[in-house]
């Protein structure tokens, strides 16, 4: 028998001191600090075994939350199935221990009905993620945006029905404006699907949601979990020498463009490198670490390339204080021009 993929989990991966679990809103439901994203990474042009050991070893170490959206990959729905095999081979047996979410919203299929907050968009697109994550129901499921156009009552009313027919636990909803996202959390909670979660752009870099959306999160009994904490990687220290390293996400020009890389952003990034030097971190542990020490933060999402960067931003969790002095530091540079 070729024994070289059965899996057992790691005994300790809820023993202290391994992860934190964060109440989420006002609902019974913790995350864990960290939670593993599938943007990048897990497509079909990704090594499958790379993606399995990363997955494998995020559970381990306490990684309960998972998050995926329909059009992840690529292609599109590539990255549902990559975690759809490693969790059919790998993880059955523990799917009450984990949070699995997608989302859609954002473009999918051709024409005209693959793309937006419709109610055909999301009733379609639950039935498929599904099948290729292997699953029977997700714990989370996102309205992947505001789309501008489909009133919030045809998308809000969608959610509730996917949660009324067992296919979610709960709903999701991200990259909303604040007043539409009070209106969305208005609608849902009074059919009694309050939104669980809120998942929103949030690092060092892009701090937009901070004015409006946090303290609404807050009055609102929403949780929060912030994606892109790395801002794709600028927020470590492989730009710093003024290149992008091969195999890097500005390299292969996936979303994140060599462009973004201005003098006055490196300037910020060397700074910031600096201070996190001065409390022993990598700046990509202190990019999460000072996420997690924000205001309502509940889960912040990683999405590492390797084994290495996942264990890595892992470190943060043993180093979320800032001093008074550091908190004024980090200002300071983050509002240089
Ligand atoms: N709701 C939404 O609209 C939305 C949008 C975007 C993302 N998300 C979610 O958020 C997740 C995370 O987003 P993201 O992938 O942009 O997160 P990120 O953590 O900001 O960026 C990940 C990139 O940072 C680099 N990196 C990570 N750890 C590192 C380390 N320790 N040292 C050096 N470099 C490191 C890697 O870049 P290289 O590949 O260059 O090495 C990696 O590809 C996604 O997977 C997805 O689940 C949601």
């Amino acid at each position: 028998m070729n024994c070289k993929h059965v899996y057992t989990a790691n005994p300790d991966r809820y023993a202290e001191g391994v992860m934190n679990y964060r109440r989420c809103g006002t609902s019974g439901i913790r995350l864990p600090e960290i939670s593993l994203g599938f943007w990048w990474h897990y497509g079909e042009i990704n090594v499958y075994g790379e993606a399995r050991e990363k997955v494998l070893y995020a559970f381990d170490h306490g990684i309960t939350c998972f998050d995926l959206a329909n059009n992840y990959g690529p292609p599109y729905g590539s990255a549902e199935e990559t975690f759809g095999k490693i969790y059919g081979e790998n993880l059955r047996s523990h799917r009450h221990e984990m949070i699995v979410t997608t989302k859609a919203g954002y473009d999918m299929w051709p024409g005209p009905y693959g793309i937006g907050s419709s109610r055909k968009m999301l009733m379609t697109s639950i039935d498929e993620s599904l099948h290729r994550m292997r699953l029977d129901y997700v714990d989370i499921f996102y309205s992947h945006r505001y789309d501008g156009f489909t009133p919030i009552e045809e998308t809000m009313q969608a959610l509730v029905d996917i949660v009324r027919s067992g296919k979610a636990l709960y709903v999701g909803l991200s990259n909303y404006p604040a007043d539409k996202l009070a209106e969305a959390a208005e609608y849902l909670s009074a059919r009694d699907v309050h939104p669980l979660i809120y998942q929103g752009k949030y690092n060092m870099l892009v701090r937009d949601i901070e004015e409006k959306h946090i303290g609404l999160l807050a009055k609102s009994g929403i949780g929060l979990t912030a994606f892109s904490p790395l801002a794709e990687g600028l927020l470590t220290d492989k730009y710093i020498g003024g290149n992008c390293p091969d195999g890097s996400r500005a390299a292969l020009g996936h979303h994140l463009k060599p462009s973004a890389i201005t003098p006055q952003l490196l300037a910020r990034i060397k700074a910031l490198n600096c201070v996190a030097a001065q409390r022993g971190q990598s700046l990509a542990q202190m990019a999460v670490a000072w996420l997690l020490s924000q205001q309502h933060m509940t889960s912040v999402i990683i999405g590492p390339r390797t084994v290495k960067q996942l264990a890595d931003n892992l470190q943060a969790l043993h180093g979320t204080c800032f001093s008074e002095d550091e908190i004024i530091e980090i200002d300071r540079i983050l509002s240089m021009q």
